[in-house]
C-alpha cells in the first residue's frame, strides 16, 4: 500500500488494523516490520496521501477500493485443522464491509486465499441489505520478504483477475489503472477471479517444489561425495530449468510456503482428488526431513550427543533481511536441539529475544535457562562447541572465524545451514566444518 501511495499522488490510502500498537508502529519511525527501503517509502508519502488508522469503519466507508490484506493462516481447529486456509478474518472483513456499506466499493483480495473465496464475500456482501454497489477483485500479492520493495517497484506480473460482466471487467480495468502508474502494461495479467487466486497458490507450490527437489538431491549428494551446490549450477545452467530458487539449505520457512501448500493439497482432497494432494504434501514432507536431518547431522558428528554442550545458532530469520520468523527452520532446530539438551546461544540481527522464546513456547521450566540471547556474533561463539548457521545474513560470510575459533570449545564444529561458507577454508583454520549436500 505504500508503494501504492508512493507510485499514485492522486490516490489517499488509509491503511487500518485492528491491532492498535500496530498501527502506532506504522506512525513511528520503528515500522512493526523490518524491510530493506521499507521506510524511506513510508516516510516519502505518510501524512500526504499515506495514512494509518485503526478507525476501521470510517476509512471502510469512506474508501472506493478496499483492499482487503488480512492474514490467511492454516486452520489450527475443527474441521481442516493443520491444513485448510483459516478464512475467519477475510470473512469478518466482508461482514465489515457489507455493515458499513457506502456507495459503489471495488472490494480487492489481496490476501492469499483458497480458490472460490471470491464467491464466500460475494454471499456476504450480496446478503448485506445495505444500499451499496460492489466488484469483487483477485489481486494477489508476491513481493518477496527481503526483497519487497524491489519487488513491488518492478514485478514480474501483477496479476489481477475479475468477473467477466461489463462491471466486473470496469473494475478490473480500474485496478489496471491503478498499477499501470509504474507498471508496464505487458506486465499486467488480467484473468477470471479463479485463475487469480488459484495462481498465487501455485506460485507459493513451485517455488518450494523447487526448494524441495534440491534438498531432497541434498541428502544423495551427502551419501555419495557430491557436491549439491555444483549440481544446482550444472542443473540450473540448462535454460529450461534457470538457476533461481536452486540453492539447497537447511529448508524453507516463511509465513507463506507452507500453508499455502498445505491449503492447496487440502482444496485437491476437497475437490476428490487425492493424489494430486498426495503429489503436493510431498513438498513439505521433504522440507521437515530437511531440518530433522540438519539435526541429525550435528548429533552424528558430534558423537550422538549434545547434552549439555553449547551451540551457537546464528540466525533466526526465515531469511535475510527480514525480521519475520514465521516457519523459519530455526524454530524446528532449535526445538529438537533442546530437546536434545544442547544449550542455545542464538544471536539475529533483527529478531528479538521475547519472540524467539515465544515461538518456542518457553516458559520457566520448559528449558528456559538452556537458552541465551546474545547481541554479538562473538559473544554468542565464545566458549560454544558447535555453531549452526540458519540464516544467510551477510554479516555472517565475512566474520573473524580464526578469531572466533580459538575462543571455541575444542573440537570446534561448524554446520552451515545455508551453504554460506568456505567450508575449506574454515576447515584450514581447525574448524569441523559441515555445509548442506556436501559430504
Ligand atoms: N508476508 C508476505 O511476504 C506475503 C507475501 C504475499 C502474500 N501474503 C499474504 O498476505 C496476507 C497477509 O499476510 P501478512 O504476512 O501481512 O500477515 P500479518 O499477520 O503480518 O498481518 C495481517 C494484519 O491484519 C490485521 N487484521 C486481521 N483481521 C483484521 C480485520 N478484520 N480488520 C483489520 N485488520 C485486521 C492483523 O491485526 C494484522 O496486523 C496473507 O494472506 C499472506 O498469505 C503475504
Amino acid at each position: 500500500m505504500a508503494m501504492i501511495a508512493n507510485k499514485c499522488s492522486d490516490a489517499t490510502v488509509t491503511v487500518v488494523d485492528l491491532n492498535e500498537n500496530r498501527i502506532a508502529d506504522w506512525n513511528s519511525d520503528k515500522l512493526p516490520v523490518y524491510e530493506p527501503g521499507l521506510l524511506e517509502i513510508v516516510q516519502s508519502s505518510r501524512g500526504k496521501n499515506l495514512f494509518f488508522s485503526s478507525d476501521v469503519k470510517k476509512n471502510v466507508r469512506d474508501a472506493e477500493v478496499i483492499f482487503i490484506s488480512v492474514n490467511t493462516p492454516t486452520k489450527e481447529y475443527g474441521s481442516g485443522a493443520g491444513q485448510a486456509a483459516d478464512l475467519r478474518y477475510v470473512e469478518s472483513c466482508a461482514r465489515m464491509i457489507a455493515e458499513v456499506g457506502g456507495g459503489n466499493k471495488i472490494v480487492v483480495e489481496k490476501s492469499t486465499v483458497p480458490v472460490r473465496t471470491a464467491q464466500m464475500v460475494e454471499e456476504i456482501l450480496s446478503a448485506s441489505g445495505n444500499e451499496f454497489t460492489y466488484q469483487i477483485i483477485s489481486n494477489p500479492e508476491f513481493l518477496a520478504e527481503g526483497t519487497a520493495m524491489a519487488d513491488l517497484e518492478n514485478p514480474d506480473r501483477v496479476l489481477i483477475g475479475g468477473e467477466s460482466t461489463p462491471e466486473g471487467q470496469d473494475a478490473v480495468q480500474k485496478i489496471v489503472n491503478l498499477y499501470a502508474t509504474w507498471v508496464d502494461l505487458e506486465k499486467i495479467i488480467t484473468t477470471n477471479l479463479w485463475s487469480s487466486e488459484l495462481s498465487k497458490l501455485t506460485a507459493n507450490a513451485f517455488l518450494a517444489q523447487r526448494i524441495s527437489s534440491i534438498n531432497a538431491i541434498s541428502a544423495l549428494c551427502e551419501e555419495t561425495g557430491a557436491n549439491v551446490d555444483e549440481v544446482a549450477r550444472a542443473i540450473g545452467s540448462d535454460s529450461r530449468i534457470g538457476h533461481k530458487f536452486l540453492k539447497s539449505s537447511v529448508g524453507f520457512g516463511g509465513s507463506c510456503f507452507q500453508k499455502d501448500i498445505l491449503n492447496l493439497s487440502y482444496l485437491c482432497r476437497h475437490f476428490g482428488l487425492p493424489e494430486v494432494a498426495h503429489y503436493w504434501d510431498q513438498v513439505v514432507i521433504m522440507n521437515d526431513f530437511q531440518k530433522e536431518r540438519f539435526v541429525q547431522r550435528i548429533l552424528n558428528k558430534m558423537f550422538n550427543t549434545v547434552s549439555g554442550k553449547k551451540i551457537a545458532v546464528l540466525g533466526y530469520a526465515f531469511k535475510k533481511d527480514t525480521n519475520d520468523y514465521r516457519e523459519s527452520p530455526a524454530i524446528a532446530v532449535c526445538k529438537r536441539l533442546l530437546e536434545e539438551k544442547a544449550l542455545i546461544r542464538l544471536y539475529d540481527p533483527q529478531v528479538s529475544e521475547g519472540a524467539i522464546r515465544e515461538s518456542l513456547q518457553m516458559e520457566e521450566g520448559n528449558h528456559f535457562d538452556s537458552f541465551t540471547f546474545y547481541d554479538s556474533i562473538e559473544d554468542a561463539c565464545h566458549e560454544s562447541n558447535a555453531i549452526a548457521l540458519l540464516t544467510e545474513w551477510e554479516e555472517f560470510k565475512d566474520l573473524d572465524f580464526q578469531r572466533i575459533y580459538q575462543s571455541m570449545k575444542k573440537p570446534a564444529y561448524i554446520f552451515d545451514g545455508r551453504n554460506l561458507l568456505n567450508l575449506r577454508e574454515l576447515e584450514k583454520i581447525g574448524f569441523r566444518a559441515f555445509g548442506i549436500g556436501k559430504a
